[in-house]
């Protein structure tokens, strides 16, 4: 292992009362993904030592949300300052053991910060070895309800004054606090254990173990990064504009992974979509999470995509749905008004039109005609539907699960499958047409008689 890994504590047991919901506010979702999630997605690539989540009592939620990352639990939450204490005896074997330099202390809610962030933090406080702590400082466009970075005249930071606490001249600071620290390890606990409760909210604040350390002798140092990346979400707004910031980078990804977006601003991504190259994705698209894209793709206009698998060559939609387990192999087609869920579609599956295919394999080649439906739920139960190779299911089929038609098998139009049809076999299924000759004008008039 890497001599100079850092610990990473991850501050989520606030109650975050502005956003007016039952949820914990680190579960709402940015790009298909709670938010917590992006900050130890963002923590991942710098591989970190260990990454403890601190949550508030009855928020199981968030600690299943997070596994494997091991929990503790801060109660009654006193401040971020108590919150990083509250970590502290999970964290006391990895820093016994040695090799941890750092312990890197982010929030939660900030959904939008990237690897590479953080790592130009954790660099600021590694370049000069009497820095104790750097705090990532931004300047937001607002920046009253956020802590100010007060500097001395050399440009080192003495303090960090929370905005209910500060004077009309610290208010007047631009730089503000982004949240984020990182802390040599030597002297994280130490300082923390020096934090008291002397302010206007009555809370232990971590951003006070700026000035604590000045008193010790140690420097304390700021780096200013992006303040897109720091924002905290603490409303509905913030949120959506998390996820509007957030949209914009994974479109980005999507278009240098080789994706041709055709109006990127109409295409809603999830963290984990992947694309593959020469992908074209037509205008408002939605991939909701667990969406796999080789390359040659076409997903057509007012497609929605979920949990799907979709291999080259395949063209999907327009208006198509894609639900979980969806697996289309190597040059599908589907078409309009299809709904395809937990269903497997061999190579070459055409299903073109309104069909709705679930629980269901559907061998390589097969022709899935218009209005084809799965009859999979009697109301109660789930049953599968399996179609061999090169089958042709004729237009407005009914197969009723469980059913199995075999290779080859050529199913009449309209027909309702009640029981497997052998491969090969000419199935029809409906009642027989019946014509009597001549007899369309005696109906007319018998019905005239009767209408007045
Ligand atoms: C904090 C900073 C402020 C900074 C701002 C950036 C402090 C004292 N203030 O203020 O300088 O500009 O973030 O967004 O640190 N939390 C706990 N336990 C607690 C309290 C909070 O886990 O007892 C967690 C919250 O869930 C949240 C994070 O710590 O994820 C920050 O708490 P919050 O109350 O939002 O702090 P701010 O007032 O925004
Ligand atoms: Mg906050």
């Amino acid at each position: 292992m890497s001599q100079s890994r850092f610990a990473a504590i991850i501050l989520a047991a606030g109650e975050g009362t502005r956003l007016n919901s039952a949820r914990p506010k680190v579960l709402h979702e940015i790009a298909g993904q709670p938010m917590i999630r992006h900050v130890i997605d963002a923590l991942r690539p710098l591989d970190p030592a260990e990454i403890i989540v601190v949550i508030g009592r009855d928020m199981d939620s968030v600690a299943r949300a997070v596994a494997p990352a091991p929990i503790v639990i801060q109660s009654p939450p006193r401040g971020t300052g108590d919150a990083v204490r509250a970590a502290r005896p999970a964290l006391a074997d990895r820093l016994a053991q040695g090799g941890v330099t750092d312990i890197i202390v982010l929030f939660g809610d900030t959904a939008l910060l990237r690897a590479e962030t953080i790592a130009e933090l954790l660099d600021s406080r590694r370049r000069a070895p009497e820095v104790a702590v750097a705090v990532a400082g931004m300047r937001p466009a607002d920046p009253a309800p956020y802590g100010r970075l007060v500097l001395d005249r050399d440009g080192a930071l003495m303090s960090i004054v929370e905005a209910k606490d500060a004077s009309a001249a610290e208010r007047a600071i631009g730089l503000c606090n982004g949240g984020i620290m990182a802390i040599d390890s030597r002297h994280a606990f130490g300082l923390v254990d020096r934090i008291g409760n002397d302010n206007a909210k009555r809370e232990f604040y971590l951003t006070d173990i700026v000035a604590i350390a000045r008193t010790q002798g140690l420097s304390c140092r700021v780096a200013e990064l992006p303040a897109e990346e720091l924002l905290g979400v603490n409303t509905r707004g913030e949120l959506a504009a998390a996820e509007a910031l957030m949209q914009e980078r994974l479109r980005r990804r999507a278009m240098e992974a080789g994706a041709t977006l055709i109006a990127p601003e109409t295409v809603f991504l999830a963290a984990d979509t992947r694309f593959g190259r020469d992908v074209v994705i037509e205008p408002n698209v939605v991939f909701g999470p667990g969406v796999r894209v080789a390359d040659n793709v076409v997903i057509r206009s007012f497609s929605h995509l979920e949990g799907a698998e979709i291999a080259s060559g395949a063209i999907v939609g327009p208006f198509a749905r894609l639900r979980p387990g969806a697996v289309l192999e190597a040059d599908v087609h589907v078409g309009n008004f299809v709904e395809v869920k937990a269903s497997r579609l061999g190579a070459g599956v055409k299903a073109s039109h309104l069909s709705y295919l679930g629980d269901s394999d559907i061998g390589a080649g097969t022709n899935i005609g218009a209005g084809t439906i799965t009859c999979n739920y009697d109301g109660f139960s789930k049953f599968r539907t399996v179609i061999g190779e090169r089958a042709f299911i004729g237009s407005n089929t009914a197969l009723v699960a469980p059913v199995t038609v075999g290779d080859g098998a050529y199913v009449a139009t309209g027909s309702v499958v009640t029981s497997d049809v052998p491969a090969d076999a000419l199935t029809i299924a409906r009642a027989r047409q019946v014509d009597k000759p001549g007899r369309a004008a005696a109906l007319r008039a018998e019905l005239k008689g009767k209408k007045s």
